[in-house]
This record gives C-alpha cells, sequence and structure tokens, in this order.
C-alpha cells in the first residue's frame, strides 16, 4: 500500500498541506538566525490572530497535553479549588493533571456526549470559591462542541480562570478569546490547524499573569516555567531552550494557509464539512453519538450498529480504500468510530471517505445499497458557492 496516498481522516493528526510539508523540509536555521527569529515573531503574532487575543502567545515545541500541564503548574498552587467540568475521555484528563500540582479538583461531570447543563454549572460555579474552571471545547472522544461563549458570559462575573482546551477545536470552530473571556486556550498543532503533531501553542490574557505574578509559591515546573519563556516569545532572539526549528517554520505555513482563507471561511467550511457529513452518516443509517444540538464541526463520531464489528469496518477501510478513521476511545471504545474533517481536508476527501464506508459497510452485508450517504453529502456542497 502507498502510504503517501493514504487518506488519514483521524481526528488528528490530519492531512497537512504540501504547502507545510515544503517548509518542514528547508534547512536548519540557527535559532538565533535572522531568518528563524523572523519567522518565529510572525508565527507567533499570526498565532495571536488565531486565538482572537492579544494576550501573550506561547509556541513550544510538545503536544496539546504540554499546554494542559502548563496552565497547571503556572495557574494552580497547593489547595486551590478547581472546577473541571467533563463530558468525554479529554475533560476528564484535567484532574489527572491537575491533581499533581496541588490543585483540589470538584468534578462537574456529564455522561459522555451530552450537553453541560448551564444551570447546574452556574449553581457550582458561585457555590465555592474557584481559582480556576476547566473544560473541553470539542471533546474529541464524543464529538461534542461544548458552548464556550456561554459559558464565558457565566464566568464573566466570577473571580476564577476560564481555562478552555480547544485541541479540536480552534482552526475549525469559532473561538474568541478576549471577546469570550477566556483566561489560557491551548491546543495542538495536529488537528484543524493543519500542521503535524509536535507543537503546543497557547495563549494568557492579563488576569492570567496577575495570578502567575502573585503566587505564593514557586511555579511546580520548570520546562514549562511561563515566567522563563515568556521573554523568548516576546522576543525570540533570547534563549531559555531550543526551540524546535523546522517545526515552527511548518506551523507559520500552516498559520499563514488559515489567515489567507480568514477564520469566517473556514469556520464555515467546517461547518459545512460537518453538515454533509452528518446527513451522509445519517443516510446510511448511523446514528450520532453526541448529542445532536452541540455537534463538533471538526469531527464526527457515529455509533457502530451492532451488527458490524467496528474492526472489520476499518480494516476494509483502510486496506481496499487507503481511508484511515479511528475507533472509539475510552469506555466507548468498539461502540462508536471517529472521523475527521478538519484542517485542509477538501470536499474530495470527505466524500471519498463516504465512498468507502458505505463500500464496506455495503461488503459487511449491513447496507444493501451504495451511495445514499455520498449522494446526500454531495447535495449539500453543490448548493455551496
Ligand atoms: C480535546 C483534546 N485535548 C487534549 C488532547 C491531548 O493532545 P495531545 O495528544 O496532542 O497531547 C487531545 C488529543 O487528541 C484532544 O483531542
Amino acid at each position: 500500500m502507498d502510504h503517501e496516498r493514504e487518506l488519514l481522516m483521524i481526528p488528528g493528526p490530519t492531512i497537512v498541506s504540501p504547502r507545510v510539508l515544503r517548509a518542514l523540509s528547508r534547512t536548519i536555521y540557527s535559532h538565533g538566525s535572522g531568518e528563524f527569529v523572523e519567522s518565529y515573531i510572525e508565527a507567533l503574532n499570526l498565532q495571536k490572530e488565531l486565538f482572537q487575543t492579544k494576550g501573550v502567545p506561547f509556541m513550544l515545541s510538545g503536544s496539546g497535553t504540554l499546554g494542559m500541564e502548563a496552565a497547571a503548574s503556572n495557574l494552580i498552587e497547593k489547595g486551590d479549588k478547581v472546577l473541571c467540568i467533563e463530558n468525554g475521555f479529554f475533560g476528564e484528563k484535567w484532574a489527572e493533571i491537575i491533581t499533581p500540582h496541588g490543585g483540589e479538583v470538584n468534578r462537574l461531570s456529564f455522561d459522555w456526549g451530552k450537553g453541560i447543563d448551564l444551570k447546574l454549572l452556574e449553581e457550582k460555579l458561585f457555590s465555592n470559591n474557584y481559582k480556576a474552571v476547566t473544560v473541553e471545547h470539542v471533546d474529541t472522544s464524543t464529538g461534542i462542541a461544548n458552548p464556550i461563549q456561554k459559558i464565558g458570559d457565566l464566568m464573566k462575573n466570577s473571580n476564577a480562570l476560564f481555562i478552555v482546551d480547544s485541541v479540536c477545536g480552534i482552526g475549525g470552530m469559532p473561538i474568541k478569546m478576549d471577546e469570550w473571556n477566556i483566561d489560557f486556550c491551548l491546543t495542538g498543532s495536529q488537528k484543524a490547524i493543519g500542521a503535524p503533531p509536535g507543537m503546543s501553542l497557547f495563549c494568557l490574557n492579563e488576569k492570567s499573569w496577575r495570578v502567575i505574578e502573585s503566587r505564593k509559591t514557586p511555579i511546580s515546573d520548570y520546562y514549562t516555567n511561563l515566567k522563563k519563556w515568556r521573554p523568548i516569545m516576546e522576543n525570540p532572539k533570547k534563549y531559555f531552550a531550543t526551540p524546535a526549528t523546522g517545526m515552527v517554520l511548518g506551523m507559520l505555513e500552516a498559520l499563514k494557509i488559515i489567515h489567507e482563507e480568514g477564520l469566517e471561511k473556514r469556520w464555515k467550511r467546517h461547518e459545512i464539512f460537518s453538515e454533509a457529513f452528518q446527513l451522509g452518516l445519517r443516510e446510511i443509517g448511523l446514528e450520532s453519538f453526541p448529542d445532536k444540538n452541540n455537534l463538533a464541526h471538526t469531527l464526527s463520531v457515529p455509533i457502530i450498529p451492532e451488527e458490524v464489528n467496528d474492526v472489520e469496518l476499518r480494516n476494509i477501510m483502510m486496506k481496499k480504500y487507503n481511508v484511515i478513521i479511528a475507533g472509539g476511545l475510552g469506555k466507548i471504545a468498539g461502540k462508536t468510530i471517529r472521523i475527521g474533517h478538519m484542517g485542509s481536508d477538501t470536499i474530495n476527501d470527505i466524500s471519498a471517505t463516504l465512498a468507502a464506508m458505505e463500500a464496506a459497510l455495503y461488503e459487511l452485508n449491513y447496507l444493501k445499497t451504495i451511495g445514499n450517504g455520498v449522494g446526500a453529502a454531495m447535495k449539500i456542497f453543490s448548493k455551496q458557492k
């Protein structure tokens, strides 16, 4: 099988544009060279535009989890109360990350894939003196998108810091850090941004900085100590630890592509991808796992029918059609599949994925015909200008 022609439709890492791949293959610059420093500055400025913030951007080598760790190690001190909103695998990670940094976690848990009860959140938020609230923008395990703007409205009246994990949202769904009262927002390079895995991007506003500056205890980590990194983000000629020079060039190219497309247009494209893919899934009889009123636009998570074996389905799609999708995560493994439709994906990628899925389900004797799903999706695309 020609791996270079595979259609990588998992919810991250996603397909990377050849433009980004070419940028990644450039020569290795000295991290102090003018070429590199200028690229880093440009990338950090584009990052602020992407996050819609005037806050301080950080672009460090590491995965999305590094941003979660940085939030915990810089903002949380021993005994601080943190409210972790959970409705999926990644939401539940926050408690695991915050606890070793001394935070006392209070969980507000909802069933996986179910929407957040904002009334309950409001009651909980004002029932205790929380230092921070954590939430997933999109929980990639279930395909749910949480109402960040509405939660941000509640946070306006709270002293707690609003920490948002947008690893599977930013670049594909609206997020407006400053307007929505987000104090710490993080993502990774490998999803809707359309770059390879390996870079951790996050931004902090002034409220977060004041909390860091007024800590009673030292920051509980060395590499994620943002006081050490901030001078480099403000002037990348300075040194704290060697930046991943090649990856920064790749990130710059991916961020330029986003800038050229325009955020509004990009968000709309993802919304249409999601609408078409979800309709295609319904036409072939696959039900959505997440609450239909809170669907992420970056991925779809359908329930696998009882009579279908998910490994067989994914194997046919991969071996015969060169289309890679992901299995379910955590407690919904084997019961769901996950398909990413984000970043640099095109209509061709969406239709080929649906076609391969239909053909595989036909081969597994689940479907009696092929084409209903792709047909329905293509009708949505045909209406677009
Ligand atoms: C929503 C969400 N948060 C956090 C992470 C962790 O990111 P990483 O695997 O890049 O460390 C992921 C990874 O898929 C994710 O989807």
